[in-house]
């Protein structure tokens, strides 16, 4: 099957785009300075800089399934480091959502394939908080609260993380930020807490704690 509708889509975009902004390609390409990074799930309905309405350039983007920072991951370090060290970003913003497959999976007992050693590190969490998520209600609820656990989890790796630490000895500015986003309606929703010096871990571990 060709895909000649995408680059004539993508012509069609560079066009109108040069339309309104003229400079625009040409400033980009100079230097990118994106004062944000995400890290979110791979899934296609969670584009993240289309979502929060910005444009190219504006965001440097990690997304994996279930939206995971682990530590032994490479390629997620690698990101962090680069979007810390050398971009300079401000914020990280750690973001789920709900009905995320990758959450299902690992909620339920089935193998699906190469994807469970990724979902083992879901399922750790999910066997730590076993008993809250139990008692929450039903199935939906169940995995809601799965979905915000497991950002909460992540934005604490995040925070743990020594690149991150580092930058905050540093004394510079830099905020993480945990958010789930609903398919249903489009909406991102602050979890409420953020991290932005080293004194802040036990914070994170508070509010697991609290779950
Ligand atoms: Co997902």
């Amino acid at each position: 099957m060709s895909l000649k509708h995408l680059l004539e889509k993508n012509r069609a975009w560079a066009a109108a785009r040069t339309a309104r902004d003229p400079g625009f390609f040409t400033r980009l390409s100079a230097q990118q300075a994106p004062r944000y990074l995400w890290i979110g799930c791979s899934d296609s309905r969670v584009p993240a800089t289309e979502i929060v309405d910005l444009d190219p350039g504006e965001i440097f983007v990690h997304r994996n399934v279930a939206n995971l920072a682990v530590h032994t991951d490479l390629n997620f370090l690698s990101v962090l480091q680069f979007a810390v060290e050398v971009l300079e970003v401000e914020h990280i913003l750690v973001v789920g959502h709900y009905g995320c497959g990758g959450i299902r999976a690992a909620m339920s007992n089935r193998s699906v394939g190469l994807v469970d050693n990724w979902l083992r590190n879901v399922r750790d969490i999910r066997e730590r908080y076993k008993h809250q998520i139990e008692a929450a209600g039903d199935e939906h609820v169940q995995e809601d609260l799965m979905v915000e656990i497991n950002v909460l989890t992540q934005l604490g790796n995040v925070a743990r993380n020594p690149i991150v630490q580092r930058a905050w000895r540093q004394g510079r500015p830099l905020r993480v930020h945990g958010w789930v986003y609903r398919l249903q309606d489009g909406i991102l929703h602050d979890l409420g807490y953020q991290a932005s010096s080293v004194d802040d871990l036990d914070e994170v571990h508070h509010i697991l704690e609290r779950v």
